[in-house]
């Protein structure tokens, strides 16, 4: 996918990068390096496309809690039913601290975000599917504002930490509010998506590699841009045992939606390549721009909206390490 970004942002798969919708703010004295680098996101104007997203991914996502589950269920764990807090760092609005809040039954969740907008629509979420009782918000961002909201059992962090420009220490603070026995984990990494065959019958074969190899260019000038930005190998069992934590394990699921998709699913990757055209349009050659146009246009057979042979494949990886 595309990760197609600013201002509205679209999502990779791979990084789970939102990238940010143009919104053209630019930091005090920063300049970008062209003027269409579209590197900040309005996460606030994302919120609808961060919902559509995760509730896109719920099959993917329950896959992974499924798994984290059985690993709270090893003898070194302190069983899934001992869970008792959990946090959603970087929760956005909230959709996965909800199925994590029906994952972990038991459990208190708080959903944390730098976004008030979006905590409140976690609040929202979570009382409409009757989880209010058990559901937090606390407005903090990493790495070094959320001491103030506890200790848990178990932390997630889903596409959240590529935002913030020194990862390490983001992962440190991370541990450093987990309980003995509990687990961190940390959704970074994958496989871009793929929707279409190589060749789709329009444009020059292999389209889709294309776009990422635009989207990862993207990707590093928006790290370079975050305040604090350090350069480091992207290595995250060694970044959770760095910080202190042991057993890593990595696994990565699949997001596998086959042909037909229906409406909504349709208009969910039409959102994701209106926001490649925003974000990384200018960088793809003219033909491939032409590509990109044909496949949004509502009324061509062979675009997104009506064609038959759309499908949706990603994977997303999850890192995971024990506190001692
Ligand atoms: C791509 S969204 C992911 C949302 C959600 N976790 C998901 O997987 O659908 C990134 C989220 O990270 C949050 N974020 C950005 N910078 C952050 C920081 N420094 N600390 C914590 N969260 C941050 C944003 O507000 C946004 O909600």
């Amino acid at each position: 996918m595309t990760d197609h970004s600013h201002g509205t942002s679209v999502t990779d798969h791979r990084h789970g990068t939102t990238t940010p919708a143009p919104d053209h703010r630019h930091q005090a004295g920063e300049t970008h390096h062209h003027h269409h680098d579209h590197t900040d996101v309005d996460w606030e104007a994302l919120a609808a496309h961060l919902e559509g997203e995760a509730e896109f991914q719920t099959p993917m996502l329950d896959q992974a809690t499924a798994w984290l589950r059985d690993l709270l269920t090893e003898p070194s764990g302190p069983g899934p039913d001992a869970v008792r807090r959990v946090l959603d760092v970087g929760s956005g609005p909230g959709v996965t601290s909800c199925l994590l809040a029906r994952a972990f039954p038991q459990a208190e969740v708080v959903a944390v975000d730098p976004t008030e907008a979006l905590l409140e629509r976690a609040r929202n979420r979570a009382a409409s599917l009757g989880f209010g009782d058990r559901f937090r918000t606390h407005a903090g961002e990493l790495p070094d504002g959320i001491d103030g909201v506890g200790e848990a059992d178990l932390i997630w962090s889903s596409k959240a930490l590529h935002h913030v420009g020194d990862q390490a220490a983001a992962v440190a603070a991370l541990a450093g509010r987990l309980r003995p026995g509990g687990l961190l984990v940390v959704a970074e990494g994958g496989l871009s998506s793929r929707m279409l065959p190589r060749d789709f019958g329009f444009g020059r074969p292999g389209f889709e590699a294309r776009l990422e190899a635009v989207r990862e260019d993207w990707f590093s000038r928006m790290r370079a841009a975050l305040p604090g930005s350090r350069d480091l190998v992207e290595d995250w069992p060694a970044m959770l045992t760095g910080a202190g934590l042991e057993s890593p394990r990595s696994r990565s699921f699949l997001l596998d939606v086959p042909a037909p998709l229906d409406a909504a699913q349709r208009r969910h990757i039409t959102r994701q390549l209106d926001r490649a055209v925003e974000v990384f349009g200018e960088s793809l050659d003219e033909d491939d721009r032409a590509t990109l146009t044909r496949l949004l246009d509502p009324h061509d057979p062979l675009g997104v909206t009506r064609r038959p042979d759309l499908f949706w494949l990603s994977a997303q990886t999850f890192h995971t390490a024990r506190a001692v």
